[in-house]
């Protein structure tokens, strides 16, 4: 049996770290894939057990492929990996969409992000879920966790079309997600009072940002601009892409994080815009930087013929 399947990446546009505890985000699948390929014995062996036994998606993959009774195994990404763009929850969304097709069941979705999910907590330690359910069901999604086994996910249908946001790479971060979530829950549990505000301050920006998909406000900048400096106060982005930041907001734009962040060194993909997307490639090029245009609300894990 050969099966191949594909699972997008995402851009949080509000929300992130927030998400973990309780809190909305907005999210949307980007136009890069993981695809995942497997040919080999139809296994019944392959369920959720087989995939707990495993610390890690690495691990999982080479004892995968070692056993004899596989035959080709492979695993091509486009989404930059470590970069706050959802790499590890698309690859886990795409090798559970494998393991179903694997173990005889038919196409089902929530099956899907459950186990993907699981894949993500030996990745991570506590993901809130957002990455793996936006690279399951693809498009845009409200998400919100209400607690460790419910969560909630609504599709969001925009007013207009979205093509004026950017990435820019502000290098790869030096921490992992779970290093940079362990930080935020360190500061939170250490003073919980500034978190708790910063918190709300997002949410708030969240919602600013769902109106202005739906058409009802219209000054994304600011958003950004808050968004970012939520993100900065709860500790999750470093010197350089702040730097980044600052140059792109002097020349009348905004930029922010995608996902975790990064202190140390860089901060991974900045999703950044401005009302003339022509002066905010030119500001990118004078820093020695790329601008990649992002085409937001991908489609969501999909099996290939
Ligand atoms: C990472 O893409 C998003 C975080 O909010 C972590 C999570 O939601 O699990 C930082």
């Amino acid at each position: 049996m050969r099966v191949t399947a594909s699972a997008p990446g995402k851009v949080i546009l509000s929300g992130e770290h927030a998400v973990v505890y309780g809190f909305p985000a907005l999210v949307a699948a980007v136009n890069k894939r993981c695809q995942f390929t497997f040919e080999g014995e139809n296994n019944s062996a392959f369920n959720s057990e087989f995939i707990s036994k495993y610390s890690s998606l690495k691990q999982l993959f080479k004892a995968w492929k070692n056993l004899p009774t596989t035959k080709e195994f492979s695993l091509d990404s486009q989404i930059p990996v470590g970069r706050g763009l959802g790499s590890s929850a698309a690859c886990s969304v795409a090798v559970s969409a494998i393991i179903q097709q694997l173990s005889k069941q038919s196409i089902n979705l929530e099956f899907i992000n459950n186990m993907a999910y699981k894949l993500e907590v030996l990745q991570h330690g506590k993901p809130s879920g957002v990455d793996n359910t936006i690279a399951t069901y693809g498009g845009f999604l409200w998400f919100r966790r209400e607690s460790p086994e419910l969560s909630i996910r609504q599709t969001i249908v925009t007013a207009k079309k979205i093509d004026s946001l950017y990435l820019v790479d502000s290098g790869k971060p030096a921490e992992s997600t779970k290093d940079l979530v362990m930080g935020v829950a360190e500061r939170r549990q250490a003073n919980s009072q500034p978190s708790e505000q910063i918190f709300r301050q997002i949410e708030e920006t969240t919602r600013g940002f769902l109106r202005w998909m739906q058409g009802q406000e219209s000054n994304l900048v600011e958003l950004i601009r808050i968004n970012h400096r939520s993100l900065v106060d709860l500790g999750v982005v470093g010197e350089k892409a702040q730097q980044i930041v600052q140059t792109i907001e002097k020349a009348g734009g905004a930029a922010k994080i995608t996902g975790a962040g990064g202190v140390v060194k860089g901060s991974g993909f900045l999703l950044a815009y401005h009302p003339d997307s022509e002066k905010l490639r030119a500001i990118v090029d004078n820093i020695d930087l790329k601008l990649d245009q992002l085409q937001l609300g991908g489609e969501g894990v999909k099996l290939h013929e």
